[in-house]
């Protein structure tokens, strides 16, 4: 008899003792966080950073929502979420965040948000349309996403088919900025 468990191919991702090469003053200088994120955050918002890694954008993203806010870091590895934690206590900033440990396949949140970041991450996701679909429920009316996905990884075929895959589940893509490290969405629903 068939089964509908299919073994689904893993995905590359990008693995937490390499790190480093995501959080450094190299990147700080090519990526500044608060010019790639800074216009979608207010104060008060609640953010969600999908693969945040070791918490590149976590932290500014804390500073963003201000003592109101909440950002809720989420990875698969729970090394990233360890150090993200970390740089949180050393910057005064651990209380406004929230972290999250998802399962590659299942988010497992059930809490909306004003802005979700998912940087370099959906191509890392062994099932990208389920991710997509629950990121998609996870977003407040009026919120938006922002996707940036790396060009040595995901080449314009793909992407253009991630948008398509994206619209048939109700994200609608509302802009695509330039100047944000990589192939870049913004939806909203
Ligand atoms: C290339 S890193 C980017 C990290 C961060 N967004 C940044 O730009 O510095 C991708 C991250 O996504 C995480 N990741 C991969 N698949 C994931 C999934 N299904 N759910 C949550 N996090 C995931 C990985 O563990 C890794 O930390």
């Amino acid at each position: 008899m068939l089964s509908n468990n299919i073994a689904k191919p893993k995905a590359h991702v990008c693995p937490h003792q390499i790190s480093f090469i995501l959080d450094n003053w190299i990147r700080r200088l090519i990526q500044p966080p608060v010019k790639i994120i800074g216009p979608y955050i207010q104060e008060g918002n609640t953010v969600i950073d999908m693969g945040c890694g070791p918490g590149y954008f976590t932290i500014d993203m804390a500073r963003m929502v201000g003592a109101k806010g909440k950002v809720i870091a989420v990875d698969i590895q729970t090394k990233m979420l360890e150090r993200v934690r970390k740089k949180a206590q050393k910057h005064g900033l651990a209380e406004r965040i929230v972290y999250h440990i998802a399962d590659s396949d299942h988010i497992g949140l059930n809490q909306t948000a004003d802005f979700i970041l998912a940087y370099y991450m959906i191509h890392e996701t062994p099932d990208m349309m389920n991710i997509l679909q629950e990121l998609k429920n996870l977003l407040k009316d009026g919120g938006k996403m922002l996707v940036v996905e790396p060009k040595m990884h995901v080449g314009r075929p793909a992407f253009e088919k991630m948008i398509q895959i994206a619209a048939g589940i109700g994200l609608k893509a509302v802009a695509y900025p330039k100047g944000k490290g990589g192939r870049c969405v913004v939806w909203a629903i």
